[in-house]
């Protein structure tokens, strides 16, 4: 399975901050944001990841990230040149995505929680139909809400509704069969005039074929897409990072626990950084400690 990272977008509500530059790229404490959807798709398995982002921020992206092999990544990069929508990802990325599935992370969704990795990698392992994350807010109406029946099949999927059939929100983390290329060609821009990623995943749940797993109340499913938000973010990555000792969303660790690089390259990496990041990197590579996951 390939991944997509959707780090465009306007970021209207953070202006002035988002001006000048691209919001995935802002620090959520000690990290810039864009880390968490890609550890998320890395705990996944996930090695092949294309990123999205305005034809602007695109370089920066680049000169963050590169092309991934420090990580034991494959990371390329396409530009969308204007904000279409969440679904316009399979437009941008058709050529990337080829025959195979995909998994599409929004930029600014930071998950963290007990067992999240290992619902990761079963959607991951998903090689027909689709596969959606929903998690329970105290409100729904800025969201794709899902709605189940007694059984807890999903029945309905609305885009950003008035009266919310229920309080589950659908996240940006998305996992699809090669179908998903057809559906979104396509989708029809809708009244706000985007391609809405709700659209292909009503077509997914009218075949049939659309699996939701619900992410527990043990998992935090933060938003950044606002100024408190992202502060509320940043504290709560400082809060945690800083009781146990271990970082969230931090890739040189994940690639290591993952093995897609050996301890050597950890510790080669770590000397890139005369810092606490640095020491932290360091730290892990030569303590004795699990290295697996979930330490
Ligand atoms: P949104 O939060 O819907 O939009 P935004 O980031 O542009 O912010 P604002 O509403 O404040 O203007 O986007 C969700 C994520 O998807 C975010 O990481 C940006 C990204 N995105 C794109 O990369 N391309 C797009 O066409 C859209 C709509 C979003």
């Amino acid at each position: 399975m390939k991944g997509i990272i959707l780090a465009g977008g306007a970021g209207s509500r953070l202006y002035p901050i988002t001006r000048a530059v691209s919001k995935q790229l802002l620090p959520v404490y000690d990290k810039p944001l864009v880390y968490h959807p890609l550890t998320t798709l890395m705990f996944g398995g996930i090695r092949e990841i294309l990123i999205i982002s305005s034809p602007s921020a695109l370089p920066d992206y680049q000169s963050l990230l590169g092309d991934g092999s420090q990580w034991g990544l494959s990371l390329s990069y396409a530009a969308q040149s204007q904000p279409r929508g969440l679904a316009d990802a399979f437009i941008v990325g058709k050529e990337f995505i080829g025959p195979d599935s995909v998994s599409l992370a929004l930029g600014d969704n930071v998950f963290y929680g007990a067992r999240f990795t290992h619902q990761v990698s079963e959607a991951a392992a998903i090689t027909s139909g689709a596969g959606i994350f929903a998690y329970e807010v105290v409100d729904a109406r800025s969201f794709g809400v899902v709605e189940f029946d007694a059984n807890g099949r999903a029945v309905s999927l609305e885009e950003k509704p008035q009266k919310p059939k229920s309080n589950w929100a659908v996240t940006g983390l998305y996992f699809y069969d090669n179908q998903v290329v057809d559906i979104a060609a396509s989708v029809k821009p809708s009244a706000r005039g985007e391609i809405e990623i709700t659209t292909v995943n009503e077509a997914y749940l009218k075949l049939g074929k659309l699996r939701v797993f619900r992410l527990s109340r043990g998992t935090a499913w933060l938003d950044t897409g606002t100024v408190d938000g992202l502060l509320e973010a940043a504290e709560f990555v400082r809060t945690v990072e800083n009781r146990q000792g271990f970082k969230i969303a931090c890739p040189e660790e994940v690639a290591w626990r993952m093995r897609y690089i050996e301890t050597e390259d950890l510790l080669r990496l770590a000397r890139d950084y005369k810092n606490e990041y640095g020491a932290y990197l360091e730290k892990l590579a030569t303590m004795n400690g699990s290295r697996d996951l979930d330490p």
